[in-house]
């Protein structure tokens, strides 16, 4: 079986195509994915290039998408032939959150998915949306839910709601098509105004461009006759964090999401508190929520955007795209 693993000390050059044994066949409870297609998470870049320490071999990738292949004794969730789609927290079926850290997600502190293919327990895996492919279901299991969780999970969404995407990564397009499907009004921002003009065609309201318009916050704030907006999708961090605050409405939600401008950072605690908002830190989702999400897709049709998809042998081509800046939405594997 073809697989890709990461050899220490991590990186981009020191991603191998490696020959592994054959997963074989299916124990009780447990499934056989042929893996068709992963996607790249901005976590999945911090494995490769050793920002996130994980163990010399690891096969990288959390995101996977294939068919099922075989299926144990006692599985009767899945048949041969079903398309499926990794989850991120294989433990966390339901209810609240139970870990703060990545010990058990594939791709990090267990194996990934850039492999051909897999035995796992049946419960690492959901049904895809019905009219997907396989490369549209496995930009799910991490950016989508996390958009999915900071809608609607968390926030609760409603239509006639304002909220504020940060950027035109993975997260932030999932949650402007999320939140335009469900009748909010959508503030993006880029850095770059041919992706706004891609922001404003998936249905954007108002766009701006933050290395343009450095006060933003300012900006949202003008847009919204000074109310400031129901939701701020929050993926830039420590940098992005005081301007969200400002931009946010009173009693307003803020989901902190992100780390792109680093881990660690001065929050005006006072303007939070004044202005008595929820500030909720969120890691993905558990298997119930992306169940859900997926019965919502089904349902309204959304379909990801794909930025490109790289051969599993490119895998180190692909995050050097992603590195770059250049992609608006996903970037995916084809393996
Ligand atoms: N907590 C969670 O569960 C969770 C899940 C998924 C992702 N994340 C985090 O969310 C962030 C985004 O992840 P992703 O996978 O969507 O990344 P991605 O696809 O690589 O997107 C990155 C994009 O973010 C935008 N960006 C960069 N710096 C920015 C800034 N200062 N202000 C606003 N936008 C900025 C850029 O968009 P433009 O080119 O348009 O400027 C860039 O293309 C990362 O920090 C990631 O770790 C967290």
């Amino acid at each position: 079986m073809k697989a890709i693993t990461l050899r220490q000390p991590a990186g981009l050059d020191n991603l191998v195509r490696v020959e592994l044994a054959d997963p074989g066949a299916p124990a009780p409870g447990e499934i056989r994915v042929r893996i068709r297609a992963s996607s790249l998470n901005f976590h999945d870049l911090g494995v490769v290039t050793g920002r996130m320490r994980t163990e010399d071999g690891r096969i990288p990738m959390s995101d996977g998408a294939g068919v099922v292949e075989a299926i144990g004794d006692g599985v009767t969730e899945f048949a041969v032939g079903d398309a499926v789609v990794s989850t991120f927290f294989p433990y966390w079926l339901d209810g609240g959150p139970t870990l703060a850290d990545f010990s058990t997600t594939p791709g990090d502190g267990v194996d990934g998915y850039a492999r051909e293919s897999v035995v796992r327990p049946a419960q690492w895996f959901t049904h895809a949306p019905r009219a997907y492919s396989h490369a549209e279901a496995a930009t799910l299991t991490t950016a989508g839910l996390t958009a999915w969780r900071a809608l609607v999970v968390d926030y609760a969404l409603k239509a006639g709601d304002t909220v504020l995407v940060q950027g035109t990564g993975g997260v932030s397009i999932f949650a402007l098509q999320f939140a335009k499907q469900m009748g909010a009004t959508v503030i993006a921002t880029s850095s770059s105004d041919e992706k706004l003009a891609k922001a404003s065609a998936l249905g954007a309201d108002h766009l701006i461009n933050y290395k343009r318009d450095t006060d933003w916050a300012a900006k949202v704030l003008e847009i919204t006759n000074g109310r400031g907006v129901d939701n701020v999708v929050e993926v830039g961090g420590p940098d992005t964090l005081g301007q969200s605050i400002r931009a946010c409405r009173i009693g307003g939600h803020i989901a902190l999401i992100g780390v792109l401008t680093g881990l660690a950072g001065q929050v005006p605690t006072a303007e939070l508190m004044r202005r008595q908002q929820k500030l909720q830190g969120l890691i993905v989702g558990s298997r119930r929520h992306q169940i859900d999400m997926i019965r919502a897709i089904d349902a309204n049709g959304i379909k990801p955007v794909i930025d490109s998809t790289f051969a599993l042998d490119e895998i180190a081509d692909a995050f050097r795209h992603q590195a770059a800046g250049k992609h608006f939405g996903k970037v995916c594997l084809a393996v």
